[in-house]
Formats: structure tokens, sequence, C-alpha cells
């Protein structure tokens, strides 16, 4: 059994999904043992304690940088034995000392087709208003492995989502949740938990 912990930050729709995934026994071989969120007052809280799954908080504003920050996490993530860490909506940056001691078992869920709209910045409703201004008519959401650089590890499932005329940001994140994030993310995370992702080359393939 996979000891999976979701990293948040604030409302916690994608935790949600992933809650909801496991109470319909779509996660075999894995379970939520832990959420840890960055900010006291994120609502994504209230879903994990609503569900019995245990809470921690440690929050950005304690630390004084990223350095201390990540160390902080990383030794919470190896006390909580964690097989599998999922970002879901977790607004943080993390530097190598985490994602040295989780090769290949942190996963995010970014809301755009990564390459595009992504690194640095973009973030949360930031990345519909680019897309918005922009002009793209296909946008969407990716679940990727996380690795030193920003939105850069393998790439696991993507999710193509129509841009429409009058979309406001807004308008436009929730159809990506919708139709994409809430979809992707704990499918990757069945995925993972079955042992059927395998990464070569710094692709990330899925077995049959
Ligand atoms: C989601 O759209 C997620 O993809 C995005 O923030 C939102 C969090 O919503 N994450 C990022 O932008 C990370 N780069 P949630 O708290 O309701 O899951």
């Amino acid at each position: 059994m996979v000891n999976i912990v979701v990293l948040v930050s604030g409302g916690g729709t994608n935790l949600q999904a992933l809650i909801d995934a496991q109470k319909n026994g779509l996660i075999e071989n894995g379970a939520i043992t832990c959420v840890i969120s960055s900010k006291p007052d994120a609502y994504a809280l209230e879903r994990a304690k609503n569900n019995g799954i245990k809470t921690r908080v440690i929050s950005r504003k304690d630390y004084a940088d990223t350095a201390s920050y990540s160390i902080a996490v990383r030794d919470a993530l190896i006390e909580e034995n964690a097989g599998l860490v999922v970002y879901a909506g977790f607004m943080t940056i993390l530097d190598e000392s985490v994602t040295n001691a989780f090769p290949n078992k942190m996963m995010n869920v970014h809301p755009a087709l990564i390459p595009s709209f992504c690194g640095k910045g973009f973030y949360g409703l930031k990345v519909h208003e680019e897309v918005l201004k922009r002009g793209v008519k296909l946008t969407g959401a990716t679940v990727h492995f996380v690795n030193e650089v920003c939105d850069g590890g393998p790439i696991i499932l993507q999710k193509a989502v129509e841009v429409k005329n009058g979309d406001t940001p807004e308008i436009l994140q929730k159809r990506v949740m919708e139709q994409a994030e809430w979809i992707i993310l704990p499918t990757a995370v069945s995925l993972f938990c079955k042992g059927k992702i395998v990464i070569e080359d710094n692709i990330a393939k899925i077995l049959e």
C-alpha cells in the first residue's frame, strides 16, 4: 500500500477529487494518509478533516527562505513515510533537498498544457489570464513528476480543454478543473500506485 501525502495551499478541489476517487475505489494499492498545507487557513484542511485524514500545517511564513522551508517539508514527508507526494494546488516552491529525497515520487497538477504557460510565475488564475491574453484556442492540464526544474519533470498525463469566446479567467479555470484536472490527477495517482508508470530517458511511459 502506497502512503499518499498531499501538499496543498488553497481551496483543495484537486484534493477533493483524490478523496472522491479513493472513496469510489479508484485508487487501488494507495491511501491518502496525510495532507500538509503551507497555509494555516487553507480550506483544503477542512476537506481532509471531514474525511478523517490527518493534517499538518507547515506555514511558509514561519520560515526565512526556500531552503529552510524545504528541509522542514522534507522531514515531515519522511516522518509520514510518504510513498507518493502529490502537489494539489501547492503554491510554494521547494528545492532539491525535497526532490532528491523523493525522485520520481512527487507529482504536480498544472493548469495548462506544458510546455506552454508554465514555469516560475505561472500558477493558479495567472495561468488562465495569460492563456486568454495570448488567444490560444486550446488549453488544458498536465500531471507531471516534480524535479528540480519548475514544471520541468517528466509528463505523465495531459488533457486538452477548449477556450471559448467570452471566457474570463475564472470561467476558464473552472472548465479546466472539471474537464481535465479532476480527471487526470486521480488517474495518474492510480496508475502510480499500480506501478504502471515507468521513466526512460526522462520520459514517463504508461504501461498497458
Ligand atoms: C489548480 O488549478 C491547480 O492546477 C493550480 O492551482 C489550482 C488549485 O486549486 N496549481 C498551480 O497553478 C500550480 N502551479 P485547488 O486548491 O482547488 O486544487
